[in-house]
């Protein structure tokens, strides 16, 4: 059964036992996708290809690969304090990573909870959305807004306020009281939009209609500024105003998933900032420590904070937390991400990067290419699916960007996701396009 693979370069020669995660495993296994190394914008593979990193591992190397600041930062911190709990304990880079993300978030968003993964985060902010509303005497408002195509992580609380259909059908009835928002993209209206589509502000209105529905038990509604995990949907203009209007109008809760915006994606710490927008909670990971150690967690407001604040001294003002909440390894690599961040610019750099991205990557239009979605350094790039056969070739354009074009994509079903490091440069730019093209050429 097992798949042997030579040791004499250096890769194990049992890929059996390792499910994989959000994976085909027995086409990985058949031919594996195997990387051996990383610097800057390449990966390398086991024989030496070099292989253009086109999604920023998954979402999260902002800074590029092994960047030797962050590595240092980690390695020094392993040898000093591998662990101390931060349930009532503490160590110094947990307070002070937390200061440094506080500060680089929306004015009042100012305490930071840390989890170690996008999904915690999530879980944390719902949690903490729920919890908020029955400590200041309204237990009535336990329902949880998402959207249609949002995506939320894999835990049980994100799959329920999540509406990709995939990543939802295979686990029963999901949470209780979770209601969903239509999702913004209309392909008709929007198609190759750069930035943020015209059209759609109007479809945040539709939360005015689950509040009649659900009267005053709505704790908080959920979204990502721009939900890429799916395939890169930017909020359309205004929309994301009018959906704090009416949060405010009904004592709802906003919370961002900046999962994957936040930390320079579309140009500023966070989208909360490109959109003029704060929410009551942002969800952030990934970016945070430029994807070396995990971790995750949730900013909240100074209102949200204090609602917890009282009862007696000595005890737990939230049941909540993790092990390896503010874990100092993961510290240590944020504090290190974040020096680089603005020590070369790098949220600045996406910014100034937009217009060029845009437009290069609208060149991808051809046949067989339904739309293409950028904004900020992301681009979605849809494919026309094969007739009974969905997703298969966004995998075949994955595996073949993969050996033969030696750049590594990230197909979401039929949608091409590219998100590169913010280090990358003009000719990195171009090189990706040319690959990429020929890796749909070959596909349609
Ligand atoms: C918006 C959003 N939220 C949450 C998550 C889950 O993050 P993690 O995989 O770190 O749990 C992701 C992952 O891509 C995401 O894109």
């Amino acid at each position: 059964m097992s798949a042997l693979l030579s040791h004499t370069i250096g890769i194990p020669n049992d890929l059996e036992a390792f499910w994989m995660p959000s994976s085909a495993n027995r086409a990985f296994k058949r031919r594996p996708r195997m990387v051996a190394s990383a610097k800057d914008m390449y990966y390398y593979s086991p024989d030496g290809s070099k292989i253009l990193d086109a999604g920023a591992g998954l979402w999260c190397t902002n800074a590029g690969h092994n960047r030797e600041s962050i590595v240092a930062a980690i390695q020094k911190q392993a040898a000093e304090l591998d662990f101390v709990s931060t349930f009532q304990y503490g160590h110094p880079k947990a307070f002070a990573l937390a200061s440094r993300i506080a500060e680089l978030a929306p004015p009042s968003l100012d305490y930071v909870f840390f989890a170690n993964s996008g999904s915690e985060g999530v879980e944390s902010a719902l949690k903490i959305a729920i919890a908020h509303h029955n400590v200041r005497g309204k237990a009535n408002r336990v329902r949880l807004i998402g959207r249609e195509r949002g995506f939320h992580g894999m835990c049980f609380g994100g799959i329920s306020v999540g509406g990709i259909v995939h990543v939802r059908r295979l686990f029963g009835s999901l949470l209780a009281g979770v209601d969903h928002l239509p999702s913004t993209y209309n392909r008709e209206q929007q198609a190759f939009s750069k930035g943020e589509p015209k059209w759609g502000a109007h479809l945040a209105d539709d939360l005015e209609r689950l509040v009649q529905l659900h009267g005053d038990t709505i704790a908080a509604v959920i979204v990502e500024p721009m939900a890429g995990s799916n395939g890169v949907f930017p909020a359309p203009q205004g929309y994301l105003e009018r959906l704090r209007a009416i949060c405010d109008k009904h004592e709802i809760l906003l919370i961002f998933d900046e999962v994957v915006t936040g930390f320079g994606r579309l140009g500023h710490a966070f989208a909360a900032e490109r959109y003029g927008v704060t929410p009551d909670m942002i969800v952030f990971a990934k970016g945070v420590t430029s994807g070396t150690v995990p971790m995750g967690g949730v900013i909240v407001s100074k209102a949200i904070y204090d609602s917890f604040m009282k009862g007696p001294d000595h005890a737990s003002e939230l049941p909540h937390g993790f092990t390896y909440s503010g874990h100092p390894l993961a510290c240590a690599a944020g504090l290190a991400t974040l020096d680089l961040y603005r020590d070369e610019g790098l949220f600045e750099r996406v910014k100034n990067m937009e217009p060029l991205w845009s437009e290069a990557m609208m060149q991808l239009k051809g046949p067989g290419v339904l739309d293409i979605r950028t904004v900020g350094l992301t681009c979605g790039i849809d494919l026309d699916p094969i007739r009974d056969a969905p997703g298969k070739r966004g995998f075949d354009a994955g595996e073949i960007a993969f050996f033969d074009q030696k750049v590594m994509i990230r197909a979401s079903g039929d949608t091409i996701i590219l998100a590169p490091p913010f280090t990358l440069s003009e000719s990195h730019i171009g090189e990706m396009v040319d690959r990429v093209r020929r890796a749909i050429d070959a596909v349609m």
